[in-house]
């Protein structure tokens, strides 16, 4: 096991280039099984789940051959349509498998995925989505068994703008008999480019980034060379480390839009933010100030993937915040973590209430998830004396080199094998 081993106070400071979205490439990667031609992508990060998801294009068939930040997937050669079991229960969003493989083969069988520990998140919405537009599924014996001779358009009113169940309709939907109409959809940048990915590929799909989308069914594909987006979650956890540290950052090759509600809530806490076209420098001040209420909300409000990096920067504001996560029902498993540094924090239900302090201590910490373990390396870079992150196999799912690109920046962090 791994961990990351860092010395606090040093002040972040130089230019970062923020890597290809983790939550855009993984829909992608599964659309990538549609055309049953190549697809070169670009910018994509190189990550856990990225090759979790080769893996198992690998498995059922598919070439892959990456280099850098490109990726030249032939799925011409996809041979099955049962999902290795394994990999599946490694990660929770290769159910989005599910709907391109009804789309590519009328067929699937998977595991029950699995994935980040931050809820019970349940895939009815997914199952019942894909009911409405013909498949059927059977869930026996920890497989679901999909088959769809046919897919036909269907209305559909999601009861919560999932953004995976958006995405599986989506794939099944592309090449479906007439129409599909997806109402309450979500509205996240990555559900955008899922549509953009579909549409170069021949689909027909508009209104990705409102709360209805149409997808008009296709019968035929194309090759297609396609650049991913930055990660704005990435991107977001870097301002808020450089704010934690008193530093002085820029971050490039982003698209500023997509980080338009941590951008306010980094002003509101006292940063200087200088926004260009794909560039944002962000200078913060000596005391940040609490904000006093973040409410996690699906896009475009405050997102709860960062949740914990900004409750862990709210730990040293002056003043109280409180923070309320609405997206997931056990996401602040960083706040027992946090308190081990010294942070004042106390929590209700799904509120964390945040009373800031002058400085956290050192400590070893284990990292409980994804973005948790991302806002223990933030404490832990702001933090007095050594800090060890332990289970860092989490944060590596989400974050290129995070070591190495914070070192570039000036921290003092060593990943060590434990
Ligand atoms: C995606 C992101 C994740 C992000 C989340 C919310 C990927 C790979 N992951 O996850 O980083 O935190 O969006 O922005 O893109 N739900 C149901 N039934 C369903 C589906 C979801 O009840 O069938 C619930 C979930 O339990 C959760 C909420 O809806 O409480 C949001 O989940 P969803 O938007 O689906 O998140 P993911 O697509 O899993």
């Amino acid at each position: 096991m791994s961990a990351y081993v860092i010395q606090g106070g040093e002040r972040l400071n130089g230019s970062v280039k923020i890597e290809g979205s983790k939550n855009a490439v993984l829909p992608i990667l599964a659309a990538s099984l549609i055309n049953g031609q190549k697809t070169t992508l670009y910018n994509c990060p190189d990550l856990k789940d990225v090759s979790v998801t080769l893996n198992i294009l690998g498995l059922i068939g598919c070439k892959v051959e990456r280099s850098s930040d490109r990726l030249v997937i032939d799925t011409s050669t996809l041979k099955t349509s049962e999902v290795p079991e394994k990999l599946v229960r490694e990660m929770r969003s290769s159910v989005i498998i599910m709907g391109a493989m009804l789309t590519r083969m009328k067929k699937v069988v998977l595991g029950y995925p699995g994935g980040c520990e931050i809820g019970i998140r349940p895939i009815d919405l997914h199952i019942s989505s894909l009911r409405a537009l013909g498949a059927k599924i059977i869930e026996t014996g920890g497989y679901l068994y999909c088959e769809a001779e046919k897919i036909y358009g269907a209305d559909i009113n999601l009861d919560f703008p999932s953004v995976g169940a958006t995405e599986n309709i989506m794939l099944a939907a592309v090449s479906a008999e007439g129409t599909t109409i997806i109402r309450n959809a979500a509205r996240e940048p990555e559900v955008v480019d899922l549509q953009n990915f579909l549409n170069a590929i021949g689909g027909r799909i508009s209104g990705a980034g409102t709360n209805i989308i149409r997808i008009d069914g296709v019968k035929n594909f194309n090759p297609v060379e396609y650049s991913v987006i930055p990660d704005r979650i990435v991107a977001g956890t870097y301002l808020i480390m450089a704010a934690a540290t008193n530093g002085d950052i820029e971050i490039t090759d982003i698209i500023p839009e997509h980080l338009s509600s941590i951008l306010f809530k980094l002003k509101e806490a006292g940063c200087k933010l200088n926004v260009e076209k794909d560039r944002i420098q962000l200078l913060s001040p000596k005391r940040l100030k609490a904000v006093e209420a973040v409410k996690t909300l699906p896009y475009p409000g405050f997102p709860t993937d960062l949740q914990a990096p900004f409750l862990s920067l709210m730990t040293l504001a002056s003043g109280t915040s409180v923070i309320t996560e609405n997206i997931f029902e056990n996401r602040l498993k960083h706040v027992g973590e946090l308190i081990k540094m010294g942070a004042k924090i106390t929590t209700e239900g799904r509120t964390a209430i945040v009373k800031g302090v002058k400085k956290l201590h050192g400590a070893k910490v284990d990292a409980k998830d994804l973005r948790g373990g991302a806002a223990l390396i933030t404490a832990g870079l702001t933090a007095e004396g050594e800090t060890t992150v332990y289970d860092v196999q989490h944060i590596d799912r989400g974050y290129e080199l995070i070591d190495r690109k914070l070192q570039s920046l000036g921290a003092k962090i060593m990943k060590i094998n434990d």
